[in-house]
């Protein structure tokens, strides 16, 4: 059976890594103009990379939680089983890497690396960055940024998401306000193509009526609860 699953922030909520839209999200405190698009990065750098450092340390400090552990699991027991968990998401933390999936593809970059303006080199990197961070391929500083992508800029692995998605038996979004694109219309191609569709969340998203099911609490009760019945036949 291969499943595609889509991510978003819910996934880590309980992690205690925060969340963009809920009450209290992250763009109610701070300017997505300001901290996630290119122009903000060429007025303020220093602003976006204190940003991202922030974010990045709380990354390094937060813990998978039992969503991302059952994730993993379904994705080891689905290929011993001959099938294929396709694992998409929209968050730039590692925690569904650190709870053990592999591969994992990050349509909006990652937090643990960092990407040169001026060559594209991409490197991994764990501690703060600043405008005084040299490019490690090309030793300009100045042009470093988080390689993250933000809004204006086109998410990335698109045509491998689009094969994937195409291939699935199953589209399954967890932890997302379906409120973004292009992640938040894949449902709709989904049910383009004839792909049974389920909604996990802790309550239902923007696009919640254009899946067939929905599983709704939070992730980290609903998700192994949800994997546990896949893996015995009946999910
Ligand atoms: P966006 O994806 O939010 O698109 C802007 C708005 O245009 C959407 O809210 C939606 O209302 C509308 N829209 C876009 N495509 C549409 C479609 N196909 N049909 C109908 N309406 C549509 O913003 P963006 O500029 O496209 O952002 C590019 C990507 O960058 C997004 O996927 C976003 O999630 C990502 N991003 C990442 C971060 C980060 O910190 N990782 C921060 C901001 C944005
Ligand atoms: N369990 C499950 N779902 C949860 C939990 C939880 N414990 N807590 C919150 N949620 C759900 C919310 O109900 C909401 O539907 O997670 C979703 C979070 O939505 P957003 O904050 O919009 O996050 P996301 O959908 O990932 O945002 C998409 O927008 O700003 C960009 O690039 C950024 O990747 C992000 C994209």
């Amino acid at each position: 059976m291969n499943i595609f699953v889509l991510t978003g922030a819910g996934v880590s909520a309980e992690s205690g890594l925060g969340t963009f839209r809920d009450t209290g999200g992250i763009w109610a405190k701070f300017d997505p103009m300001q901290l996630a698009t290119p122009e903000g990065f060429a007025s303020d750098p220093r602003a976006v990379h204190a940003f991202y450092n922030l974010r990045r340390r709380n990354m390094i400090e937060a813990e998978p939680n039992e969503a991302h552990r059952a994730l993993a699991r379904l994705g080891r027991d689905l290929e011993a089983a001959g099938g294929r968990l396709f694992l998409c998401t929209q968050n730039i933390d590692d925690l569904h890497e650190r709870a053990g999936a592999s591969p994992v593809v990050h349509m909006h970059g990652e937090l643990l690396k960092i990407r040169c303006e001026a060559c594209g080199h991409v490197t991994q990197w764990p501690s703060d960055l600043t405008v005084e961070t040299p490019c490690p391929a090309c030793a300009r500083a100045g042009g470093m940024r988080p390689h993250v992508v933000w809004f204006g800029e086109m998410p990335l692995h698109m045509e491998e998401i689009g094969d994937a998605l195409m291939a699935a038996d199953l589209f399954v979004a967890i932890g997302t306000s379906g409120s973004v694109y292009p992640a938040a219309g894949f449902v709709a191609e989904a049910r383009a193509a004839g792909i049974p569709t389920c909604e996990i969340n802790l309550e239902p998203a923007d696009n919640a009526r254009l899946f067939d099911t929905g599983r709704y609490g939070p992730a980290s009760e609903v998700v192994p609860a949800w994997v546990e019945e896949v893996l015995r036949g009946r999910g």
